[in-house]
């Protein structure tokens, strides 16, 4: 598999490998998308004959993921997940920036949940209601994506 350069999905195949080694060798396992999908790697060679198929080329099995299946969502979550998210920060905090009386509202309100050291636990994260609507507004008025399943 290939999704970008020969030395970046070499790195990226190594990482796989190794993110799902340490999770399988977990004697406490948690609940997160990488040990979730350690739990179900299976190995072409050793599935039922009938439970494997193909698709562009592409061979999987209906019995588990295989290594590759892993890293190919593994690289969707990096791809689909980078941008987006730098973007619409960028996005948010230009208007930050070019609105200031917005700005000065968000950190009075953010004051008004943190503790005495500034910080907000991830509890209080949900009370920032009003950072939500900074947010949101962000991307309604510099949308980095549209729905285009949708259209
Ligand atoms: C502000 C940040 C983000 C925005 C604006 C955004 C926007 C979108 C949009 C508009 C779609 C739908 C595309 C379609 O019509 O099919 C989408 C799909 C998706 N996004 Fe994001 N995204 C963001 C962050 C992330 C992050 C952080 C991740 C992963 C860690 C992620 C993973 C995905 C995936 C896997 C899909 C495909 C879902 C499917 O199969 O239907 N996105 N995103």
């Amino acid at each position: 598999m290939s999704f970008a350069g020969l030395e970046t999905t070499n790195y990226f195949e190594g990482l796989t490998h190794a993110v799902l080694d340490q999770s399988k060798a977990q004697i406490e396992k948690r609940k997160d998308f990488i040990s979730m999908c350690a739990d179900k790697v299976v190995d072409l060679g050793e599935v039922d004959k009938d439970s494997i198929r193909m698709t562009r080329g592409k061979t999987w099995t209906t019995q588990g993921l295989t290594r590759k299946d892993v890293m190919a969502n593994a690289a969707i979550f990096i791809s689909a997940g980078y941008e987006t998210t730098a973007s619409t920060l960028q996005f948010f905090f230009y208007l930050m920036a070019i609105y200031p009386d917005i700005q000065d509202k968000l950190y009075s309100s953010i004051l008004e949940v943190a503790d005495e050291n500034g910080e907000c636990s991830y509890e209080d994260l949900k009370k920032l209601e009003y950072l939500d609507w900074c947010i949101d507004e962000s991307m309604r008025m510099l949308p980095i994506a549209i729905r285009y399943t949708l259209l």
